[in-house]
């Protein structure tokens, strides 16, 4: 077969993905529905409206996929779909729609574990770059430092012990009354404040690759009620950016260290908090710094898509994987190693 077109579906949180893939990198098409205006009056995802909406959407939105690259489903050659990690009734959805044009068009099914696809992003964004590399993947369920050995092969160095980076974005963002997600507008905020103003802790910076978070949000909710109660305003952007230099700093220097370590001159971000600024300008300070050359997607690819599973299920087809009509949602999925 020359050309291997993936079809691919995401669900795994509040975005209805379909994408359809050629070769691994090429994307023909990368749609999105997303729910956030949905989910955003309570806060953060209800996965209930979550599933209910990617049942609405699926079909919509993979039909949208097939008709903008031009393609019909006989033409493709590979259903990829997300079936873990993520919430349970929205991988669901789209591990039945996966299943259900597998089943009816005899095509092999490939299943992908989320954070893959998250690092695959970096496969799309550059073509040129090839394991092996150190990854940073930082997402709102996620905070972990990999081993990017092959394609398939991935080895977790650090993670979190507790809130994901991400996570913690959304709770100082809701904190200082922004919406959900805050990360992009915490991100922005800084951009307007003094890092040096407040000085909040950064955990763990010298011991081991693991991270936490949320002493430093515990210590931003402090900040904010300590103003409250002696009545003084509260420099949302001084808060903002000492907190994001806080995250920063740790997500930087634990990812120079381990690129070190490990001898690798290959650094690549991936997941919702690649997007942020701060952390591009001084992870690309810190490798420019260190002779390693830095990766991260463009911001459409960091956030949840299906072209990213669609570039890893390629990888994962070529590799031989392949799912039967019993492949079930995975909420916990553990990334895999070989
Ligand atoms: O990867 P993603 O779309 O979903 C998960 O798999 O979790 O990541 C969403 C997360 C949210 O917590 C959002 O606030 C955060 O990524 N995020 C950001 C930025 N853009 C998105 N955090 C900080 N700065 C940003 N610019
Ligand atoms: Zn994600």
């Amino acid at each position: 077969m020359n050309n291997i077109k993936v079809l691919a579906i995401e669900t795994s949180c509040d975005e209805t993905a379909a994408a359809v893939v050629q070769n691994g990198r090429e994307v023909l098409s990368n749609i999105i529905s997303t729910q956030i205006d949905l989910h955003e009056k309570y806060g953060g995802v209800v996965p209930e409206i979550a599933s209910r909406m990617h049942v609405e959407k699926i079909n919509l939105v993979i039909n949208e996929a097939l008709e903008a690259a031009e393609v019909s489903l006989d033409e493709i050659d590979v259903i990829g779909v997300t079936y873990g990690p993520g919430l349970v009734g929205a991988l669901l959805v789209g591990v039945v729609a996966a299943k259900a044009i597998a089943f009816a068009k005899d095509k092999p099914l490939v299943p992908v574990h989320h954070i893959e696809g998250h690092i695959a992003a970096n496969y799309i964004a550059h073509p040129e770059l090839k394991p092996p590399f150190v990854c940073l993947v930082v997402s709102g369920g996620h905070t972990h430092l990999i081993m990017v050995k092959d394609y398939t092969s991935y080895e977790i160095i650090g993670r979190t012990r507790d809130d994901a980076a991400g996570e913690a974005y959304d709770k100082v963002a809701r904190a200082i009354g922004l919406s959900y997600p805050g990360g992009p507008k915490v991100d922005k905020l800084a951009k307007e404040g003094n890092k040096d103003a407040i000085k909040f802790p950064r955990a763990m910076l010298d011991v081991g690759y693991d991270f936490s978070f949320s002493g430093v949000k515990s210590a931003v909710l402090n900040y904010i009620n300590g103003c409250n109660m002696k009545n003084e305003t509260l420099n949302t952007e001084d808060v903002a950016a000492a907190f994001q230099s806080s995250v920063v700093d740790v997500l930087v220097t634990k990812s120079i260290q381990l690129a070190k370590e490990k001898q690798i001159n290959k650094v690549a971000l991936a997941g919702g908090v690649a997007a942020n600024k701060g952390l591009r300008a001084a992870m690309l300070e810190a490798c420019q710094d260190n002779g390693i050359t830095l990766y991260y997607p463009e911001i459409l690819l960091c956030t949840d898509n299906a072209a990213m599973i669609g570039c890893a299920a390629y990888y994962e087809y070529l590799d031989g994987k392949r799912a039967g009509m019993d492949l079930n949602a995975v909420p916990n999925l553990p990334l895999g190693k070989k």
